[in-house]
Formats: structure tokens, sequence, C-alpha cells
């Protein structure tokens, strides 16, 4: 019979051990959800972060410089959660560019930002892939300390390829839901749903990167960080 302080990370541990995470270390949950009602109130679906990744992005973004991040891009607004998260980690002077394809989500992040009395992010409408380049001219090659992937799952490699070339050596590409979105969980999928294909080719590409040393963090569905060399 299995000794039950040995049984390894089963069903239940694993959620007694995501509570117990939960509760000590997440980024002021209450607030989170009355922003994530908020959101939904308004129209926007409840896909954000949430209130541990949270924590782990203001952590992120306060390592990824000392001092704090200077500059972060972002690609998926939403409703502006995870970007005051991650400003939570900036410095004093330092800024976040976040771009949205949905003005309607941008708008409410716009509001939900000035509510929080945070000025220091950029809200730009525009779709990921078309507007990284621009931000590459605009704010010239390794200007940034984060690039945080959260929009189209099937796109993360092209935005990886769009927007490497920002991030600074030392700084950091962090990712969201790398281990499973609705499509099933990556690892223990074996057929050709296309999401699940590009979030694969996704981790495979970072995995072999010569500039990316990185690894997945398995909580919720799967952080991705890799340190910029
Ligand atoms: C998972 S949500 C982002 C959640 C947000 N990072 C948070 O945690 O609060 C994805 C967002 O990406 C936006 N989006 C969809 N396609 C996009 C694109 N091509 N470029 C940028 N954003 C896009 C969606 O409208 C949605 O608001």
């Amino acid at each position: 019979m299995a000794n039950p302080t040995s049984e390894g990370m089963s069903q239940q541990r694993w959620e007694r051990t995501h509570d117990y995470i939960e509760q000590l270390f997440s980024d002021d949950p209450e607030n989170w959800s009355r922003e994530d009602d908020a959101a939904v109130a308004a129209g926007l679906p409840a896909i954000s972060v949430g209130a541990a990744v949270g924590r782990w992005l203001s952590l992120l973004a306060a390592m990824s410089r000392e001092g704090g991040a200077q500059l972060i891009v972002e690609v998926g607004t939403l409703g502006g959660a995870s970007a005051l998260a991650l400003a939570r980690g900036l410095s004093p002077s330092g800024k976040i560019i976040t771009i949205e394809a949905d003005s309607h989500h941008a708008d409410f992040a716009t509001g939900a930002l000035a509510r929080a009395g945070e000025s220091r992010v950029d809200v730009r409408v525009g779709e990921g892939l078309k507007v990284l380049p621009d931000l590459v001219e605009e704010l010239g090659v390794e200007s940034c300390d984060l690039l945080f992937l959260d929009a189209i799952k099937t796109e993360y490699f092209g935005y990886l390829e769009a927007g490497l070339s920002l991030v600074r050596s030392g700084g950091l590409v962090v990712a969201d839901n790398v281990l499973g979105v609705g499509n099933g969980w990556v690892p223990d999928s074996i057929d050709e749903e296309p999401t699940r294909v590009a979030i694969d080719e996704f981790n495979r590409m970072v995995s072999d990167h010569p500039r990316l040393q990185g690894t997945i963090l398995p909580m919720r569905q799967g952080l991705l960080v890799a340190l910029v060399r």
C-alpha cells in the first residue's frame, strides 16, 4: 500500500500544494477577482493569468534587471490584469508597452490601469505579428528587459521570431499556457490539433534556441521562462 507521506504528486496532493502556494504567495487575490469580475461584466472573457501566475510575473519583472525592469513588452493585454502584475516589478521610471488586437479589450484595459493609478503602461491596439516588427524599429534591438507572450497560441512561434531581438542579453522571455489550453494537455495529447502542435513547436524552438536558456514552471497551464543569453 502506498505510504501517504511518499505518495509523489498525486492529484489530491497537487491540489493541496497549489492551494497552499496560492494562500501564501498570490498576488492580491481579492483585487484580481474584483478586476476579473469587472472585466467579465464588461463582456471580456475570464482568461487572465490569475493571481498565482500574476505573482510570478511581478517577480520575474523585478528580477529581469537590478532595480526593476525598465522596459517590458507584452502581447495580449485583455483587461490589463497581467500588465498590472508586471508593473509591480517595474523600476519607478520603467514602462510597459502592451499589444492588444481587440479595441474593446484595449479600452477596458486603459480604464482599468487608470483606475489602479498605473500610468506607466502604454496600450497599443494592433496584432502582435504586425506591431512587434514596428517596435523593433521604434525601440531598437536589445532595448527591452522582458517579453511576455499571452495572445494567440498558434502565433507564439511568430511572436518570438519577431520580438526576440527586442530583448537584451540577460533579459527574459515569458509565455503563458505552454502546457495546454482548451484543446488538451500538450504532453498528454497525441493528436494533431493545431493549437497543441503550435505550442509544442514553440516549446521545442525555445528549448533548442542557441540564445535561450529556459524551462517551464508547471503551474496552472504552464509558464515558460527563458533567459536571453
Ligand atoms: C489570454 S488573453 C490575455 C490575458 C492577459 N495577458 C491577462 O492575463 O490579463 C489574450 C488576449 O490577446 C488578444 N489577442 C488576440 N489576438 C491577438 C493578436 N493577434 N495580437 C495581440 N493580441 C491579440 C485577445 O483579444 C485577448 O485579449
